[in-house]
């Protein structure tokens, strides 16, 4: 199945310039979902490691994130934005165009050594997935890949994760 003739283009959202990838079209139809799942599964698989956990950053990683944990029979770890998690959490700041965002992760969620595999919908910047490997690192985390349904290939995220070899199932120029 062509999973990028599922993708939905939306130009000029959210600003003018931008050409959205929608990707709730992967979502409504199970069985297009389920075969984005097993994509991604296989995608894993050719980092020739196996993952002990999941991590993904809100919410769209989530979508993807999830699902795949559950295939793997692996768990899973949230991360969120700031104030969301109850227990102790790490954060870590990264640099959007204007201003700063800021995310957690439970500091009990990852153990020294984990194989920790990183799912996101899209990689476009990176700055997103590059904090999100910056926190696992602080807590010790061994980042085996990052895997996500698309990449922005004239973005600069996949040159910026280079070292936690990213991949992903659709490009987009
Ligand atoms: C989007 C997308 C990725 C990130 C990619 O998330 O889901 O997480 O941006 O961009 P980057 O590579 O430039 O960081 P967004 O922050 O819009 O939030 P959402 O997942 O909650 O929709
Ligand atoms: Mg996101």
């Amino acid at each position: 199945m062509d999973l990028k003739e599922k993708v939905r283009i939306i130009e000029n959202f959210p600003i003018p310039g931008i050409s959205f990838k929608d990707i709730t079209p992967l979502l409504s139809d199970p069985d297009v979902y389920l075969e984005t799942i097993r994509q991604l599964d296989i995608l894993v698989d050719t980092l020739n490691e196996k993952p002990d956990v999941i991590v993904a950053p809100e919410s769209r990683g989530f979508l993807f994130g999830v699902p795949l944990a559950l295939k793997r029979g692996i768990g899973f770890v949230p991360v969120r934005k700031p104030g969301k998690l109850p227990c102790a959490v790490i954060s870590e700041e990264y640099k959007l165009e204007y201003g700063t965002n800021k995310i957690e992760v439970h500091a009990d969620a990852i153990s020294k050594g984990d194989k920790v595999l990183i799912v996101d919908d899209l990689i476009a910047t990176g700055g997103t997935l590059e904090a999100t490997a910056k926190l696992i690192e602080k807590m010790g985390g061994n980042i085996i890949g990052i895997v996500a349904v698309i990449e922005l290939t004239e973005v600069g995220g996949i040159e910026k994760l280079k070292k936690y070899r990213p991949k992903a199932l659709i490009s987009y120029p």
